[in-house]
């Protein structure tokens, strides 16, 4: 097994739990369970504010930070749904390749956390190698390129999520570009 304490890899969230990540269908979405709409800003996870990022605030080259979506005019977080993570990475935009260029605002990439092989949250950055990777079964993706699989058993590249700037503030540009979380077959 892998040792994620490896000094060259880094571990961005401390606990790792392999959760399914199918919710049931509320028959009613809530906001705050809603998935990112276009022109929803970004907060952090890990502060109790609703500041919202900026590209500065993101550090350039890693590791990712992950952030909720928020309406951006009831300034609902739509936290209730773990699906809803975001990781987000600030990158030199000319080693961004194909879609990942045009999806990226002033280098900042995001993607969703949840790995879609068994629904774990994407919890590595390993710093040398500049990929995500999923400690539950070392699935390993590149974010320079779609988040596509570099190695392990996930079966498909995590859902993109389209950014813009927006008055200087990082906002949703359009809807994931996939199915987040596991797809049931
Ligand atoms: S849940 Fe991520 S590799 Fe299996």
């Amino acid at each position: 097994m892998k040792d994620i304490e490896n000094p060259t890899r880094r571990g961005f969230l401390t606990t790792v739990s392999a959760v399914l990540a199918i919710e049931a269908i509320p028959v009613l979405a809530q906001p705050a369970s809603e998935r990112p709409k276009e022109g929803d800003l970004l907060v952090s996870i890990e502060s109790e504010s609703t500041n919202v990022l900026e590209p500065r605030d993101i550090p350039l080259g890693g590791p990712p930070l992950l952030a909720w979506p928020m309406d951006a005019a009831d300034k609902t977080v739509r936290k209730d749904s773990r699906l809803n993570k975001i990781l987000l990475l600030r990158l030199d935009l000319s080693t961004l390749v194909g879609a990942t260029k045009d999806r990226a605002a002033e280098g900042v990439v995001a993607y969703s956390a949840i790995c879609p092989h068994a629904g774990c949250e994407v919890n590595v950055w390993a710093a040398e190698q500049q990929t995500l990777e999923c400690s539950c079964h070392y699935s390993h993706y590149n974010p320079r390129e779609g988040a596509s699989v570099i190695d392990g058993p996930a079966p498909r590249a995590l859902a993109a999520l389209p950014l813009k700037i927006v008055d200087g503030k990082l906002a949703v540009a359009k809807p994931f570009t996939g199915r987040v979380g596991i797809v049931p077959s």
